[in-house]
């Protein structure tokens, strides 16, 4: 008997916070897999803004509406996290030319490490393109308005975490 095949998918990223331009893309992959694990890194070298555990909540927040997106956090290299949830995919967005030789880079490393895996991109939304966390971040901390950039349902937690900064 044929067993029909679970496919998961792994969103990974920094979310450091979540964009407008993240969550398009989480609802669009979610269309694609059986389920979505969107994962968070946590990289203790790196300074984030919010907390692994913040980060992971702030998506949570967004997505608990979409029934097979999960939201877990990784650490250590993107390819055993993928194979340790048993998904054969990675998700990842691209917003311009400029962000397509680091994500060439980073998919053929993988595909070095892990040749099983594959990397699959999804062509950010127009009116997403000029998105990032950094940016989002810089405009916040100055005072500027975020709204339209990021899920209303967390625009105020992240003016409460700036002002704390
Ligand atoms: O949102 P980001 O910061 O662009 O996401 C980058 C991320 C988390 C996908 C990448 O840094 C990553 O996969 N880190 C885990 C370490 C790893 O697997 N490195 C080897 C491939 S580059």
């Amino acid at each position: 008997m044929e067993t029909k095949k679970s496919r998961i998918g792994v969103y990974p990223g920094s979310f450091d916070p979540l964009t407008n331009g993240h969550l398009d893309i989480i609802i669009r992959a979610s269309g694609l897999f059986d389920t979505l694990i969107v994962g968070v890194l946590r990289n203790d070298a790196k300074k984030t803004l919010f907390s692994m555990e913040e980060r992971v909540e702030l998506i949570a927040k967004c997505t608990n509406d979409i029934a097979n997106v999960k939201v877990e956090m990784f650490e250590g290299l993107l390819v055993d996290f993928v194979k340790e949830k048993k998904a054969g995919t990675i998700v990842r967005g691209l917003r311009a030319v400029s962000d397509y030789e680091y994500e060439l880079q980073m998919a053929m490393m993988n595909k070095h490490i892990s040749p099983d895996i594959e990397t699959i991109f999804l062509m950010t939304d127009i009116n997403n393109s000029f998105l990032s966390s950094s940016m989002i971040k810089d405009v916040a901390v100055h005072g500027g308005n975020i709204r339209g950039l990021v899920p209303d349902a967390i625009v105020e937690d992240i003016y409460r975490k700036v002002k704390k900064i």
